[in-house]
């Protein structure tokens, strides 16, 4: 008899429990927990979608509007100075529906393989893709990737279906030099999903991409939602190998997976508008040094990360968690039945203590026990109060 389908909890549910008790006990909550924008989106954009000239009375194109599908690559173009053709791109409802449903695609264009690598701490709909498609999900160390996956048996390799790569990274901020892991997948024969939702907060340098004039075995996805303050509208992009691309337009298609026509107009107007990236961007880094100083005095050093709106904190044990007990919160996970580890105590301390409410390291991965995440996603001077306690 087969095993019955689980589903994994969805992780940021757990947090529900501290976030009742943080009201209760403040009023209110500075959630800092999902990285979901608070900012308005730029006017053209609300504009664009509010326009009742424009009437829905057709289905609108799966894969984007030929509007919208150029004023992705113009942008993409602007920010990263690699072209892109017409059969390269395809628009997405959002990135995480195609990463949710891309490992089930894949799995029908290359039926002899069965297993999703992903870096081991990372966004969790790398490994729910899998999940939901019932493929084996292996994780790698970012910071290690190339060694990794070249200790592979041979045999392993011809099973992997996608890579996900990540940079900016989600939760950690690092960011890669992605060449070696492109020549890779290239040599051997591997889909490479570069995740570049982030690629526009980069404190380090200049936005990077994964495409360039040879896209065989790559594609890179790109999201409004951080870019814009559209998580709202609903509009990503995949960019890439012909073949796949073209293979992943067809079966969207036949899904009926469509961005709906007022967030394809709001999207040609963010992809147009090259100046509101700019103010958001100093925005966010404002929040996070902010943030930085709010942390450290609470004895926690924390780090301006290399991209991204996320602080990665490294936890440590200290004599103010002792009072932190299992009454606090429902366990964030069956291990933390018998023991509380540090980022779930540090995460009811913080919650309890300032009214801030952070994510656990270990919603990224197992490896994440020992941190916190922290989304800059609270108005700056709501944050700036932060410093006051
Ligand atoms: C790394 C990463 N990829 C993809 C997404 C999905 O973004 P969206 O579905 O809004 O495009 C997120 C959202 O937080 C993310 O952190």
């Amino acid at each position: 008899m087969s095993d019955k389908f689980v589903l994994s909890e969805y992780p940021y549910d757990r947090l529900n429990h501290l976030k009742r008790r943080i009201v209760e006990k403040f009023g209110e909550v500075v959630d800092l927990s999902i990285g979901t924008p608070i900012d308005p989106s730029p006017k053209g954009v609300r504009l664009a979608y509010s326009d009742l000239s424009n009437t829905e009375v057709g289905y609108p194109p799966s894969v984007g509007s030929g509007e919208l599908l150029l004023s992705t690559s113009n942008w993409l173009e602007f920010v990263t100075g690699v072209k892109i053709g017409s059969d390269e791109i395809g628009s997405c409802v959002g990135t995480k529906e195609f990463i949710a449903l891309l490992p089930g695609f894949l799995k029908l264009l290359y039926p002899d393989k069965d297993t999703v690598f992903g870096p081991s701490l990372s966004y969790p709909t790398y490994r729910m893709g899998a999940e939901l498609a019932n493929l084996k999900y292996e994780t790698f160390d970012q910071d290690h990737v190339l060694e990794d996956l070249l200790a592979l048996d041979h045999k392993i390799l011809k099973k992997i279906l996608c890579i996900y790569i990540n940079s900016p990274a989600n939760p950690t901020g690092n960011i890669y030099d992605l060449t070696a892991i492109k020549d890779f997948a290239q040599e051997n024969n591997i889909l490479l999903v570069s995740d570049e939702c982030y690629m526009e907060y980069n404190w380090v340098s200049e936005p990077k991409t994964i495409l360039g004039k040879d896209n065989r075995n790559v594609l890179a996805v790109h999201s409004l939602s951080k870019r814009s303050n559209a998580a709202g509208i609903r509009v990503g992009s995949y960019c890439g190998d012909k073949s796949v691309v073209g293979f992943l337009k067809e079966i969207r298609k036949h899904a009926g997976l469509m961005i709906p026509g007022p967030s394809q107009r709001a999207a040609v107007a963010a992809y147009s508008d090259y100046e509101h990236i700019k103010l958001q961007r100093n925005i966010y880094k404002k929040r996070l040094e902010i943030l930085i100083k709010f942390f450290e005095n609470l004895g926690l050093q924390a780090d301006m990360p290399e991209g991204g709106f996320y602080l990665w904190i490294r936890l440590h044990d200290d004599p103010r968690l002792e009072n932190i007990t299992f009454s606090d919160t429902e366990p964030l996970d069956k291990n933390y039945e018998t023991e509380l580890y540090l980022d779930q105590s540090w995460t009811n301390w913080i919650g309890l203590n300032t009214g801030v409410l952070v994510s656990p390291g270990s919603f990224y991965g197992p490896t994440g026990v020992n941190f916190i995440r922290i989304a800059a996603v609270a108005k700056t001077d709501r944050l700036e109060r932060l410093l006051e306690i």
